[in-house]
């Protein structure tokens, strides 16, 4: 159980702590065997209904670059980008996720992913030609939380764009920054993402430590990945970073332009957590695709763990500003290794959504003055 008062309080209205706080009373059991040692989340590979549609909707209006494509499928990576990839679109019958892929240190890492996995009685395959174009040597699992995830380390290598500013759009997508995961029990998927080697960097709790969200990173920014409290296993959303603000700004602009407005979900704004800047799209299918920049460097073995409360406003917008109810509820079925989606299991444990809107919740903006006010909409 968290203890409130064994974390500090900043100036800012969160709290810090040199360790996580997140236990779980519900473990899944930590393998024998090491970890792969992962670098970085590296793509996403999404089944699309219409891939026309994704096409324009990535390609002509949000600036990936194809690196290749065929009638089935396109391969799309940000500008700064030297693997082959980092957006798979393939068609398919069900708009859903197809893999979740990390990259790992080196080749010999992919025989612990087999391992680690196999002693955790998942589902485990191997294909030395890799599952997509671009990559090699691959394993696949559905994980213990049912979510289908990759390893590689062989990839083609592509020219980075970043010099190429005759190609360059003002809302231009730099890099992969992470995904985000919904899942029914934070405390236990968190448990088993630091087995695999994830380091919380921020979270969002109540007094009575409640979970709502945790934030794990293996390379040095906020995330590689998230996981947010909900009926799972549901992808929420994948990210793409921009260099500044101005850039999400001039992607908010252009699908004005375009009387494609109804793309916005949610923002622009600023985050709370992990300070970034912040946009949220629907792709045609659905799947939510954030844009984001302006997080922080997170690589000291010392870094400081920030808590939120779920009741601090400026936990989810740094400027008060609602989230809005489909922002909570909707999210991508992903799917298992034969193409199925996966079964959705209910959260028991109380929902955001539910303790933060409406006439049941509250919330604050000044803790010491208005604690415990109702009714708030945030
Ligand atoms: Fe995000």
């Amino acid at each position: 159980m968290t203890k409130r008062t064994d974390m500090t309080r900043t100036s800012a209205g969160y709290f810090v702590s040199q360790e996580t706080s997140i236990a779980t009373d519900n473990p899944i059991v930590t393998p024998q065997a090491s970890p792969p040692d992962i670098l970085r989340c590296a793509y996403m590979e999404l089944v699309v209904t219409d891939l026309a549609a994704s096409r324009e909707f990535y390609v002509d209006v949000l600036g990936l670059y194809v690196t290749e494509e065929d009638e089935n499928t396109l391969y799309l990576r940000s500008t700064e980008e030297f693997i082959h990839h980092n957006l798979v679109l393939r068609k398919g019958e069900v708009a859903a996720v197809a893999a979740f892929s990390y990259r790992v240190r080196s080749p010999e890492e992919l025989d612990k992913a087999v391992a680690f996995y196999t002693e955790l009685g998942c589902d485990v395959r191997r294909n030395p030609d890799g599952f997509v174009k671009g990559v090699g040597d691959s394993v696949r699992v559905v994980d213990p939380l049912g979510f289908p995830y990759e390893f590689f380390y062989q990839s083609d290598h592509v020219e980075r764009l970043q010099w190429r500013y005759d190609l360059h759009v003002p809302g231009e997508l730099v890099r992969l920054d992470h995904f985000n995961q919904v899942t029914p029990d934070v405390p236990r998927a968190v448990k088993y993402m630091q087995d695999l080697g994830f380091r919380v960097t921020e979270d969002i709790q109540d007094e009575e430590g409640t979970v709502y969200a945790a934030w794990m990173r293996r390379k040095s920014t906020v995330h590689d990945t998230a996981m947010t409290g909900g009926d799972g296993p549901r992808m929420h959303h994948v990210c793409f970073a921009t260099h500044e603000k101005h850039n999400i700004l001039a992607i908010c602009d252009k699908l004005g332009a375009l009387r494609r407005s109804d793309s916005i979900e949610r923002g622009p704004g600023r985050h709370g957590v992990s300070n970034a800047f912040y946009l949220y799209l629907r792709d045609p299918d659905g799947h939510r695709v954030e844009v984001y920049t302006q997080d922080y460097y997170t690589g000291d073995p010392d870094n400081p763990v920030i808590t939120w409360d779920v009741h601090d406003n400026q936990r989810r917008d740094w400027w008060g500003n609602p989230v809005v109810p489909s922002w909570y509820s909707d999210a991508s079925l992903v799917l298992d290794l034969d193409g199925n989606p996966q079964p959705v299991q209910a959260r028991t444990d109380d929902s955001e959504m539910a303790v933060t809107i409406g006439a049941d919740g509250f919330s604050y903006t000044r803790a010491d003055e208005n604690e415990g006010k109702l009714g708030n909409q945030l």
